[in-house]
């Protein structure tokens, strides 16, 4: 098998589906959940931005852990590679095969095992959809450690596994900070039950963080507990435009100093990123705007309304007054929130709308952030005005999504980007993959994020977990 896409690529030295495999998975699982037929594998093998395509022939539907132990057993056996696959609403091309990788989907694992309200856990299955669980701990006076724009099909599974970051990362932390427990089922099928509810275990290495972030490399996530905070009684939002970058980052500093401790979410997004959400999917933006100007989402999460919304509105009218924002307006009312939110969430949507995107994802030193949209911009700029390059993200944690969007892929516009871009990031002192992974997209420039020694390390680990390389391969670590 080669891939037309890749190639350069060789598939590795794994074993064949044969009849007398599905044969097998169909007696561990039913028939139903063995999917073989092409029109029902298709949507497996192709992911969110549609620019990596695999050629797997089944997808595995398991319901348990006990179940998918068996799977792995049997593929552990004959060397048969595996992918798993959550939401598949990842950006890095982690989560669809790149050969014929047999697919793992979690998404029928999706029960939650229990919420405790006063402790401030939950414990589910791997396979629950992140607005799911979300409805499942607002009875609970509860809610998620994090949020994304995927929340209506991405997974908790894949969220770990991703350690997704999102849009309140500032306030609540890390997936890494936040996931208390896990049950992973391993290469060989054997079980690893860590499905811990403590806030504090220091019995020896954190085993657990090895699966928080490693895109399905080191084992399969089966079930998970989290740690949820209170859901704010009082919640306000601000979309703000500014003249200029360093207003942004003033603005940031002032809310910092002003919102303090009810800071939730610190995001911008450049003018062709507005200009797209309104073009492509008519969301209008209700602030005056040219094509110069800055946008930032400023929300607050609070118990009192009142103290709330004076908080906001004071820290506003300073920002104004000092003359870093240009225009701005508040809401604490639901409706009107996420409608403004959609301004933000919806960009990713917009980007990828007729045109193809080249995505990264970059964590900067602040005062570095949006001069990567301007270095690129200047290095594509032979390309003409049909290639743009823009910028959104999350600015409180330094994370940029960078963009370039092109009527279609090209390998001299591609060629022109990369390495380019993460030798740039690196050289300022940036990490090459802030929130979405490394995936199979990045994973041949791991060295520009890890040293020598460190990529050793992962290598040595690798193959400590999983000998025969089965667990989503061409993925996170580049070909040795
Ligand atoms: P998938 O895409 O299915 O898989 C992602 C990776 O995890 C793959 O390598 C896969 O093999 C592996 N995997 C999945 N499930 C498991 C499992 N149970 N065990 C082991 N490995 C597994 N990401 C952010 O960090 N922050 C954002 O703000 C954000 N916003 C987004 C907005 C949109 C509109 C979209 C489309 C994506 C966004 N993402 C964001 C990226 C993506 O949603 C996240 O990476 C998310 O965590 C992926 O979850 P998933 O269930 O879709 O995983
Ligand atoms: C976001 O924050 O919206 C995402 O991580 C998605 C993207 O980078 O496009
Ligand atoms: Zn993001």
């Amino acid at each position: 098998l080669t891939s037309e896409r890749y190639p350069n690529l060789r598939r590795g030295p794994y074993g064949s589906l044969s009849n007398s495999h599905v044969n097998t998975f169909e007696r561990i699982l039913s028939s139903e959940r063995v999917l073989t037929n092409e029109d029902d594998v298709a949507p497996y093998n192709i992911d969110w931005i549609k620019t990596v395509c695999g050629q797997s022939k089944v997808v595995l539907r398991p319901k348990t852990t006990e179940e998918l132990s068996a799977v792995m057993k049997v593929c552990s056996e004959s060397r048969l590679a595996v992918c798993p696959q959550g939401g598949n609403t990842g950006l890095v091309g982690g989560s669809v095969p790149v050969f014929d990788e047999v697919v793992i989907s979690t998404s029928l694992m999706n029960r939650i095992n229990s919420v405790d309200g006063i402790s401030g856990t939950v414990s589910c299955q791997a396979g629950v959809v992140l607005d799911k669980l979300e409805a499942a701990l607002e009875p609970e006076g509860l809610m998620a450690p994090y949020d994304l724009g995927a929340r209506g099909s991405c997974q908790i599974g894949g969220n770990i596994s991703t350690c997704a970051g999102g849009l309140r990362l500032l306030r609540y932390g890390s997936m890494q900070a936040n996931t208390l427990g896990i049950e992973a089922v391993l290469a060989d099928g054997s079980v690893l039950n860590m499905m811990n509810c403590l806030k504090k275990d220091n019995t020896g290495y954190h085993l657990r963080q090895l699966f928080i972030g490693s895109e399905g490399t080191l084992g399969i996530v089966t079930q998970a507990v989290l740690q949820c905070p209170i859901r704010p009684r009082s919640v306000n939002l601000a979309l703000l435009s500014l003249k200029k970058f360093g207003d942004v980052l003033s603005t940031f500093a002032l809310a910092k100093r002003t919102l303090s401790e009810t800071l939730s979410s610190v995001e911008m997004m450049d003018s062709v990123c507005m200009t797209s959400v309104g073009n492509k999917l008519g969301l209008k933006c209700p602030l005056q705007s040219d094509s110069d100007t800055f946008f930032m989402v400023v929300e607050t999460h609070g118990s009192r309304e009142d103290h709330d919304m004076e908080k906001m509105s004071c820290f506003v009218q300073e920002a104004m007054d000092k003359g870093l924002v240009v225009d701005g307006i508040t809401s604490n009312e639901p409706s009107r929130m996420t409608n403004l939110w959609q301004l933000r969430e919806r960009i990713t949507e917009s980007l990828v709308k007729d045109q193809y995107v080249f995505k990264y994802d970059i964590t900067l030193p602040l005062p570095k952030f949006y001069e990567a949209v301007e270095v690129l911009k200047q290095k594509l700029e032979s390309f003409g005005s049909d290639v743009q390059v823009s910028g959104f993200g999350h600015v409180g944690d330094g994370n940029l999504h960078l963009n370039v969007t092109a009527p279609a892929y090209s390998d001299d516009l591609q060629n022109a980007i990369e390495p380019f871009v993460f030798e740039w990031t690196s050289s300022v002192g940036g990490s090459i993959s802030a929130e979405h992974g490394m995936g199979f997209k990045k994973a041949k420039f791991l060295k520009y994020g890890k040293s020598p020694e460190a990529i050793r390390l992962m290598r040595s680990v690798k193959s400590s977990m999983d000998p025969l390389g089965i667990l989503n391969p061409y993925k996170v670590l580049p070909p040795s």
